[in-house]
């Protein structure tokens, strides 16, 4: 079974997913205290090979304070944030802080640090947490991944629909360094950004997550390739323009993001497989929620550029039968969405 699911209490979101001592890490939110949606922390699960998946115990807990909303981890390899112990290089899980009533920060939502020297089982809340606010509520989902010169983020100012992207040399100073406007309705949450290469071009691929896809649809996941960063401060007159196809044309798949330190350079995506218009009422299965299989994404050639190709890990190609004369490539208008779909099969085995 190549799906997660919990056998209690609560999911959503997938968090912090990253390879690391030869294990693919999948935190999570969810509540330790039910399968309904509250005191959010960050579960924790491991897999030696996205197939099959051992439960840990809860790796950052809710507070008093705050709610631990979603994030991302990295492993800090030259300790640059200095939160390293004994020669060891730490992770770093950089996480949403959504302050309950009781903190003088209510209101408000700001990325915080934890970190972790024994491989990812047990953290330590960085003490001069916030590292990054901009005194607003809706500020939140960091992902953080490492460049050649440094750490990049992104995060969102989630019902502006703005994309923020910032810098920072060592985790804990953060500096503004580009921003885009995601045109629609509802809130844009959990940002992931990427390279992904086509016979040897390499492009960008940005994915957000979005709620409602459209009229009647609920919440969905968008993605635009090459987008253009706006610089300095957020220009609220610019409502964005870059075309955003769906991701996955299914109603179950959100809050999808991509492993940090994957071997082979290979891109591995796993999302929520919910919906916020039902997610509350989904039956329980041990816990409420789960996540969609693993799939690993590439770029293949459309007839308007680059398209984004995902492929479910550790399902071969033969195991996709026959359903039409040719394969090929078909292109159509789903709700004024132009999606291109690649059609490829082998014939069943004898
Ligand atoms: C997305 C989301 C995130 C937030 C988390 C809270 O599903 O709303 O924006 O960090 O869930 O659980």
């Amino acid at each position: 079974m190549a799906r997660f699911r919990p056998s209690r209490d609560w999911i959503n979101d997938p968090n912090g997913l990253i390879v690391h001592g030869g294990l693919w890490h999948l935190f999570f939110q969810t509540n330790p205290e039910g399968v309904d949606w509250g005191t959010m922390s960050w579960g924790h699960a491991t897999s030696p090979d996205l197939a099959t998946w051992t439960e840990h115990a809860v790796a950052l807990p809710c507070t008093a304070e705050e709610q631990i909303f979603s994030g991302s981890v990295v492993h800090d390899v030259a300790n640059t944030s200095g939160l390293g112990r004994d020669g060891v290089a730490p992770l770093v899980a950089v996480y949403t802080s959504h302050y309950s009533p009781g903190s003088p920060r209510h209101g408000t939502q700001a990325q915080s640090l934890a970190s972790s020297t024994d491989g990812g089982f047990t953290w330590t809340p960085f003490p001069g947490n916030p590292v990054l606010t901009r005194g607003t509520p809706d500020f939140r989902d960091p992902k953080v991944f490492r460049e050649v010169d440094g750490w990049t983020m992104v995060v969102v100012e989630a019902a502006d629909h703005l994309v923020l992207r910032y810098r920072s040399p060592d985790l804990r100073a953060w500096t503004l360094d580009g921003w885009l406007r995601v045109p629609g309705e509802g809130l844009v949450e959990c940002p992931d950004v990427f390279p992904l290469a086509i016979e040897g071009e390499l492009h960008e691929v940005l994915l957000v997550s979005v709620g409602p896809v459209a009229p009647g649809r609920g919440t969905g996941m968008r993605y635009t390739i090459d987008p253009v960063w706006r610089q300095g401060e957020p220009d609220p007159t610019d409502l964005g323009e870059t075309p955003w196809p769906l991701l996955d044309h299914g109603p179950d798949c959100y809050a999808g993001t991509t492993f940090n330190d994957a071997p082979d350079g290979r891109r591995i995506f796993l999302a929520w497989m919910s919906n916020w218009d039902y997610a509350a009422d989904v039956p329980l299965d041990g816990g409420r929620g789960r996540m969609t299989t693993p799939r690993e994404l590439s770029l293949v050639r459309g007839e308007e550029g680059p398209v984004l190709r995902q492929w479910p890990v550790g399902v071969p190609e033969a195991a996709f039968v026959q359903v039409a004369d040719e394969a090929g490539t078909e292109t159509f208008d789903e709700g004024g969405t132009r999606v291109t779909t690649t059609l490829a099969w082998r014939p069943p085995a004898p």
